[in-house]
């Protein structure tokens, strides 16, 4: 079973697709990690992330990048955003998330594009929304943790800009798939929008074994 989960930054998604995959003992992908890697990697080679052949340039990165904290800052975030703006860096890493969505048994992914673009064939899709001041005050708490002063205005800030360039993008641009359950995780707790999440996958698995 391919489950995908996309929405806007700080939604909740990530936590969903996480609880999704031990539930149904599936494999996760965070995709929007690969994207936070190429811009690490352009701010890292001294690149400009504005330009698509610089980009293209960083999306050939080592593997172990993925684990590193600081794909989890910030600045990683508005870069990625940056930098998945281009085509050319949206199709090198396109063939790396088909294939992890279409292993056998199945996969869990999450980011912007999954239900759309990536697995359109998905079993399962979702997408989580917040209100952008919800998103805000939960992306300044976990950048908090980790240490950062960034202001909650600040936060808020980078967290519009983001949804801004996502969704006004003409390649792969951050919209639901028509055929998405909508979980929106403003005033539900985690364990409240976790099971929201399998009800909603239940739904859609039930309907597509009606159909078939
Ligand atoms: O966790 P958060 O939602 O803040 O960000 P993320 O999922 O790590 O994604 C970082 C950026 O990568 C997003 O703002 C998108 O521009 C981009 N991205 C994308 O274009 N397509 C994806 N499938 C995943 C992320």
């Amino acid at each position: 079973m391919i489950i995908a989960v996309d929405g806007p930054a700080a939604s909740g998604k990530g936590t969903i697709a996480r609880a999704l995959a031990r539930h149904y003992h599936l494999p996760h992908l965070d995709t929007g990690l690969l994207y936070r890697a190429v811009g690490e990697n352009v701010r890292r080679m001294e690149l400009d992330p504005t330009r698509e052949a610089d980009a293209v340039a960083a999306s050939n990165f080592e593997d172990d990048l993925l684990d590193d904290p600081a794909l989890r800052s910030d600045e990683a975030g508005q870069l990625a955003s940056i930098v998945s703006a281009h085509p050319l860096v949206r199709a090198a890493l396109l063939q790396r998330q088909r294939k992890f969505a279409h292993q056998d048994g199945g996969a869990v992914l999450d980011g912007r594009d999954i239900g759309t673009v990536i697995a359109p064939d998905a079993d399962a899709k979702l997408f989580v929304k917040a209100t952008p001041q919800i998103r805000a005050r939960r992306r300044h708490a976990e950048l908090k943790e980790k240490g950062s002063t960034l202001s909650l205005d600040k936060v808020l800030a980078d967290i519009r800009a983001r949804d801004q360039r996502d969704m006004g993008r003409d390649a792969a641009p951050l919209v639901m798939a028509a055929d998405a359950g909508i979980l929106d995780t403003s005033f539900l707790s985690i364990e409240a929008a976790v099971k929201r999440a399998i009800e909603l996958v239940e739904r859609q698995r039930q309907l597509k074994a009606a159909k078939v």
